[in-house]
């Protein structure tokens, strides 16, 4: 009988056609917490997007499970400590993805200032004169201030200043070398940044330190005309200080990807607010991502049911051993 590989959502067909003759593959129907519990049972692999749970109660009826190749960079979807204690390796696929994050921030950047959103509501509305309207902006020149100089932070800068012409301000405690790029202006803290921004935009993962750490406090020194941008984890910016401050115009606009709660709730005042442009965790995915990711996940998972190890990071490799 062919393993079972359970797929927490449909992934690109690269990707199935790796495992299809080698595992019996089931597309969950929903991505709950009780289709999850029921589905995990029987399976020896999982690959899951980014909005399945795996908490320690799905991960308790997990006997069989061997492996979670989980398809993009954060694991804050799985209970870390629990998968190891149960012997399950963790993969994740770092730096697939970096490109296409970097090139989603920048279309949020230029949706933001040129007002597409906008503009396009506007000609279906019959208000053809808003192309008198003088609020769209250059942004060659203006300051893009980004938190987090990782992967996708770097190349967003090195893109936005190579290509745009924009200044970068960055803030990242943890970079150690700071000045090989002459271009990039690492700032002390982040209140320097939040006063002297024209876009902000956020590159941190989610951890207990970045949780909430963009708060009130920090939203209130935005100029009233800058902009901020979110594609790394809804859970770093307190929500409901960003909507108070959209709300009362204490700055220009938003484009965010991810958030506290996702799916986002039709009933967030995220849905209503002017000047805030939506988009549903996909940063990370183009065809080309998604093959790239795809193929990594469901090679990885094959390896493991075939008892080699993976050749793609195991986020939990030391963890298992220790628990071993
Ligand atoms: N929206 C999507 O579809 C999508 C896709 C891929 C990645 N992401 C997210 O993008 C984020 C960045 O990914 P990455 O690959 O660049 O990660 P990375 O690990 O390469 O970089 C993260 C950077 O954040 C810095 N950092 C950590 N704590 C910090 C703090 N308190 N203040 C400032 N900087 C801090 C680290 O030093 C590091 O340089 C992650 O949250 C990841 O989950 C989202």
């Amino acid at each position: 009988m062919k393993p079972k590989v359970l797929l927490s959502e449909d992934i690109n067909p690269y990707g199935k056609k790796i495992l299809e003759h080698k595992a019996e593959l089931i597309i969950a129907p929903d991505t709950s917490e009780e289709t999850a519990i029921e589905l995990i049972k029987d399976v020896t692999g999982l690959i899951l997007r980014a909005t399945t749970q795996i908490n320690k109660r799905v991960l308790s009826h997990a006997t069989k499970l061997k492996v979670i190749a989980r398809t993009g960079v954060g694991v804050d979807n799985v209970d870390i400590e629990e998968a190891s204690k149960r012997g399950i390796l963790v993969c994740n696929f770092p730096g697939m993805n970096n490109l296409t994050v970097a090139e989603q921030t920048i279309s949020m950047i230029m949706a933001l200032s040129k007002q597409t959103l906008h503009m396009h509501n506007s000609v279906k509305n019959g208000n053809w004169n808003e192309r008198f309207s003088t609020n769209q902006i250059e942004v060659s020149g203006r300051t893009l201030g980004i938190i987090g100089m990782g992967q996708i932070g770097q190349l967003v800068a090195q893109k936005c200043q190579a290509g745009l012409g924009m200044n970068i301000l960055a803030y990242d405690p943890y970079v150690r070398e700071k000045t090989t790029n002459p271009y990039i202006n690492f700032v002390p803290n982040l209140e320097e940044l939040f006063c002297n921004s024209d876009f902000i935009s956020i590159h941190v993962p989610n951890l207990k330190e970045t949780k909430g750490m963009i708060n009130k406090p920090l939203i209130s020194l935005m100029k009233k005309t800058a902009f901020i941008i979110n594609t790394s984890r809804g859970e770093v910016i307190h929500e409901e200080d960003l909507i108070e401050a959209l709300q009362n115009k204490d700055l220009q606009g938003a484009a965010l990807d991810v958030f506290q709660m996702e799916p986002l709730s039709l009933k967030s005042p995220l849905q209503s607010i002017e000047n805030v442009i939506l988009s549903p965790h996909c940063a990370g995915s183009t065809w080309e991502s998604n093959v790239r990711i795809a193929t990594g996940a469901a090679q990885a998972v094959l390896d493991t049911i075939e008892g080699r190890t993976p050749s793609t990071n195991i986020y939990n490799k030391d963890l298992i051993n220790k628990k071993a």
